[in-house]
């Protein structure tokens, strides 16, 4: 009998692999490395389902080209890679991979939040130097966390989890979002606050948004500009939520103490001048790389194609519509 086919974009976690492997004939990209878009073309005639990373680009041309295409299943929770408006109106559902890896980016979110204000990277690289040659009073020294303001923009579940974590450490919250949540104010005693008053208020201000129009550059010059001098910037969300240029000359001229990245606005690409400055750590977006979130990623995704190919609806689309209109 003819199996349903599946073609991956990239090797991921073997759980949802094996799963699919049970009931469909899967074709994974074998390259190490982002696949080319002929390649995905190619991969996309092929198949009924398509589970790709947030790497591809699927724009119309990808959806036009197969017009039997069942589901696209987004290896990551962000889908600012995929046209969802076009795949609705052929109503193609399209899932992300929500609820499984919201600790693993919170748990980053606060390693790179430890990391730049207790200045580890510098320190590590001194002491490797071999410069460590007696205690000094003044040597690195960092800020008291207990005490200070978090500010959390965009509270969704990772802005939560964060704000938890921070809470357990002494450290108070204000937030910001198109919505206020009155139970997390009381649980957290966090304030909800306007962009504005975050940013002038608080010591480490934590980007959680997903990248719309409306959250392209929400940290530009003028927002850097508000923020305190001895204030922090650390993104796990989307680079292009912050202007990554306004950004190296912020820190460059010292208008605030430092910043964290994971994510960059030219992915992979990094703008000039900002692995040359001290004043950052930056990582290269593995926020959700634990071992548990990759594997139950691919579960995820896995389980949305096969609900879909056995004519069931997806798990966790992105378009519910596709099944209402
Ligand atoms: C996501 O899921 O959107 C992350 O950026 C990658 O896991």
């Amino acid at each position: 009998m003819h199996k349903p086919k599946v073609f991956v974009t990239r090797k991921i976690p073997d759980a949802g692999i094996s799963l699919l492997r049970e009931c469909c004939d899967v074709r994974v990209y074998p390259k190490d490395q982002v696949i080319s878009r002929k390649e995905l073309m190619n991969g996309v005639k092929w198949c009924d389902a398509l589970l790709c990373l947030l790497t591809e680009k699927i724009d119309k041309e990808v959806f036009d080209t197969n017009p039997h295409l069942k589901i696209i299943a987004n290896y990551a929770v962000g889908f600012d890679n995929i046209d969802v408006k076009y795949a609705t109106s052929k109503r193609i559902p399209v899932t992300n991979t929500p609820g499984v890896l919201e600790d693993a980016v919170a748990e980053h979110t606060f390693a790179l939040l430890l990391t730049i204000t207790k200045k580890i990277v510098e320190a590590d690289t001194f002491t490797r130097a071999g410069k460590y040659r007696f205690w000094e009073p003044l040597l690195f020294i960092s800020p008291q966390l207990k005490g200070k303001t978090l500010g959390i923009i965009g509270l969704g579940r990772i802005g939560s989890l964060v704000a938890e974590k921070a809470v357990a450490m002494g450290i108070k919250v204000i937030y910001t979002d198109i919505q206020r949540n009155s139970s997390f104010e009381r649980q957290f005693h966090a304030r909800f606050v306007s962009k504005e008053v975050l940013l002038e208020n608080a010591d480490f201000v934590s980007l959680h948004v997903p990248l719309l129009p409306s959250t392209h550059h929400l940290i530009g010059s003028k927002e850097l500009n508000m923020m305190k001098k001895t204030a922090y910037l650390i993104n796990t969300s989307r680079g292009p939520v912050v202007d990554e240029k306004a950004l190296v000359q912020a820190l460059k001229k010292k208008m605030i103490a430092g910043a964290a990245l994971d994510v960059y606005e030219f992915e992979p690409k990094l703008t000039s001048g900002l692995t040359k400055l001290r004043n950052v750590v930056l990582t290269p977006h593995i926020a959700s790389a634990t071992r548990e979130a990759r594997q139950a990623m691919s579960i995820i995704a896995a389980k949305n194609i096969l609900a879909v190919l056995n004519g069931k609806k997806a798990l966790t689309p992105i378009n519910p519509e596709v099944y209402t209109k």
